[in-house]
């Protein structure tokens, strides 16, 4: 495995390998690794001929009462799980090596960056589509790789890849879970033991309204009700939102059909967690 800082030596060696006529797969991540991560890694060592996973903290998608600082951190473990995965590439510029100069230039996706998770983080997702687009530009992939747990932001990279015509396959991969269903995440460091375990709720409402579904409910309104009843069973836990929306468009709707994706945003203490569901599959295993 190489390990690349510098964005231009990426570029060329990159190009160098398009030459050769080879694939190539991109993991954007900010560290911290979990097994959702590695399984981004592992579905894109089967389906391209080179591996390049990122690991870079990005500044622009942070406001400033955010973690930044404190974002989770250990590249060492990093490093070595990204070789045992069947990386070929590890590309950790740092901040001054990704933005040399001022940045001016914004990339945002309207509608769909202002709601849900836009509402407590209205410059997030231009951080984020401003960063993913830089990746591809110094990456070329032909295939990117995101986990579904970040819903939303799956859905405006999408469109950002269909509206500015980037050559890029999006693959959206499945939430890996822990054994009580919670959805793995580099920020559930934050919780204590005690939060840990309440966190488990989050993926038992979740499954609830799945049930309530399967049992013949379309209504979202009492799927959200039935929700956040669950979650505020709990006095430690504070909800941000509970939407029942189209999964493409994030527009909400009243009654749950095939393109239903429920999401949710809660608080434990000062950990903010989000998760969502399908919710005709729902959570598994839980
Ligand atoms: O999902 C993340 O880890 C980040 O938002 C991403 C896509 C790597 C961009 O910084």
């Amino acid at each position: 495995m190489e390990l690349v800082t510098d964005p231009k030596e990426l570029q060329s060696y990159l190009d160098q390998v398009r030459v050769e006529g080879k694939t190539i797969g991109l993991v954007p991540t900010m560290g911290f690794l979990h097994q959702g991560h590695i399984s981004l890694i592992e579905r894109a060592v089967t389906e391209n001929d080179v591996i390049i996973t990122t690991i870079f903290v990005n500044p622009l998608q942070f406001s400033a009462n955010e973690d930044l600082s404190t974002y989770p951190r250990n590249i060492e473990k990093d490093t070595e799980l990204c070789l045992k995965a069947g990386t070929n590439v590890l590309f950790t510029p740092a901040v001054e090596e990704m933005f040399c100069d001022t940045v001016l230039t914004s990339i945002s996706v309207s509608n769909l960056s202002s709601v849900l998770e836009g509402v407590s983080r209205p410059t997030h997702f231009s951080g984020v589509a401003t960063v993913v687009s830089k990746l591809f530009n110094i990456v070329g992939p032909c295939r990117a790789y995101f986990g579904e747990k970040d819903w939303q932001q799956l859905q405006i990279i999408r469109k950002m890849v269909i509206d500015l015509s980037y050559p890029v396959e999006v693959i959206g991969c499945p939430i890996i879970r822990d054994h009580d269903g919670l959805a793995l995440s580099s920020r559930n460091v934050y919780l204590n033991s005690e939060q840990r375990e309440i966190a488990s709720i989050i993926p038992q409402a979740l499954q609830n309204a799945h049930e309530r579904i399967r049992g013949g409910e379309k209504n979202t309104q009492p799927i959200k009700e039935i929700i956040s009843e669950h979650i505020l069973s709990s006095s430690q836990i504070s909800v941000d939102y509970i939407e029942v929306v189209n999964g493409e468009s994030l527009e909400p709707v009243i009654q749950v059909d095939e393109e239903t994706r429920v999401l949710i945003a809660v608080r434990i203490g000062t950990t903010r967690l989000i998760d969502n569901i399908n919710p005709h599959i729902g959570i598994n295993p839980i």
